[in-house]
């Protein structure tokens, strides 16, 4: 393929756009589907695997001429109306034309309120707007309709994508605002909902439990690893079009060391790519060196993570490392690692769940960031 120095070989840290994207094929084609049969669809993942990417490829996938993708963040909001806001000026300007925003569905909505309306300079691209919408101007109702009546009018499915849902918790009357949202969005045919976040116990605690409003509001898509071979191929590839190499060897070795994690392997591998010179192949050493790089650059971001925990908490991760995972319990554990009384054990799992340092698979717990784990062991 012809290098094109216009992009960046390896990105990480931001969702990635088809350049960068590799693999997840049969997961854009089922959300995709998802999208165009109004299925609603809820994503979970550990972090910075790759779901904000994913849903991103199926929101390009979709037929446009039958429904209309809306995507969203909740990241900053922070309460109720809130969220109305975001939602209500996603809804009007992804699905309208800047001509169209005024007329039809929007003009009865936009009335009551003065809304900013932000134009960027140039023809055909984006434009802002921020409604000022309250609980004075708008119902909670009337807002959630929007999509609906929108879809209606043009006779076209619409799906709206929130990232960051999980920020729905932190409401204030949360059960209540979650309650509203789920009894309106389930009668809705025209419109569909995928709903994913950044917090994987946040997730699975609002749509994985039988007690909360979210429960079995749709299909849940669960992200696996992006498998080693197809890294390897789209990492030789990119190191080709910067016109130098590296083995198969060295590419697995580079995946697995950081456990596939999508991020990491992107971030590894884009630190490995900056140390050779046109022509140059990358070396076993090199990549060693890299990942002492990456150590030091994640660094400051770990010493935060682990400065608020206590000495329990950080003595149940010096269990986890030497190989533990589920008999904390027993006395010998307890007393070789200082893990303190038996009751304490779930609660030191709960702490660290909550920052999601570790996860849970079934009874057996393991540290969520391999690269933390290998930073910790390194601290010893
Ligand atoms: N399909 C993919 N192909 C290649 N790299 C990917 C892919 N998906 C994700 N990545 C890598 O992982 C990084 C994080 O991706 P993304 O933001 O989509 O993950 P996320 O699961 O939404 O993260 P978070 O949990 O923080 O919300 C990207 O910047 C990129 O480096
Ligand atoms: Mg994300």
């Amino acid at each position: 393929m012809k290098e094109d120095l216009g992009k960046r070989s390896f990105v990480f840290g931001v969702a990635v756009d088809d350049y960068n994207f590799t693999d997840r094929e049969e997961e854009s084609k089922q959300l995709c589907r998802n999208f165009e049969m109004g299925v609603n669809t809820i994503l979970v993942s550990q972090r910075r695997w790759g779901k904000t990417s994913l849903v991103k490829k199926a929101c390009r996938m979709v037929d446009a001429g039958r429904v209309m993708v809306v995507f969203m963040d909740m990241f900053a909001c922070k309460s109720e109306y809130d969220f109305y806001n975001v939602f209500a000026a996603a809804v009007l300007t992804q699905t309208a034309s800047r001509r169209e925003l005024w007329m039809d569905s929007a003009r009865d909505f936009l009335a009551r309120l003065m809304p900013k309306v932000s134009f960027s300079p140039e023809p055909n691209s984006d434009f802002s707007i921020s409604l000022g919408i309250t609980p004075a101007t708008h119902k909670p109702e009337e807002i959630l309709a929007l999509p609906e009546t929108i879809a209606q009018q043009k006779g076209k499915r619409i799906v709206v994508c929130i990232d960051e849902f999980q920020q729905i918790g932190e409401f204030t009357d949360s059960i209540t605002i979650q309650k509203r949202l789920r009894s309106v969005w389930q009668h809705q045919q025209l419109t569909s909902y995928c709903l994913f976040g950044s917090k994987k116990h946040l997730m699975t605690s609002l749509f994985g439990l039988r007690s909360k409003p979210f429960y079995q509001f749709g299909q849940m898509m669960y992200l696996s690893k992006i498998p080693v071979d197809a890294w390897v191929g789209y990492i030789q590839d990119h190191f080709r079009e910067r016109g130098c190499h590296i083995t198969t060897e060295v590419a697995t070795e580079l995946c697995t060391t950081v456990e596939q994690q999508s991020s990491y392997v992107q971030q590894l591998a884009s630190i490995l790519l900056s140390q050779l010179m046109p022509d140059e192949t990358a070396t076993s050493e090199l990549l060693h060196l890299s990942i002492s790089t990456l150590l030091d650059t994640c660094t400051p971001l770990f010493k935060q993570q682990i400065s608020s925990l206590t000495s329990y908490q950080m003595n149940f991760l010096a269990a986890i490392l030497a190989g533990h995972s589920s008999d904390f319990g027993e006395n010998a554990v307890r007393n070789e690692f200082n893990l303190g009384s038996s009751s304490n054990i779930p609660r030191l799992k709960t702490a660290l769940l909550e920052r999601d340092l570790i996860e849970l698979d079934g009874r057996d717990v393991f540290i969520s960031d391999p690269v933390f784990a290998m930073w910790l062991r390194r601290q010893k």
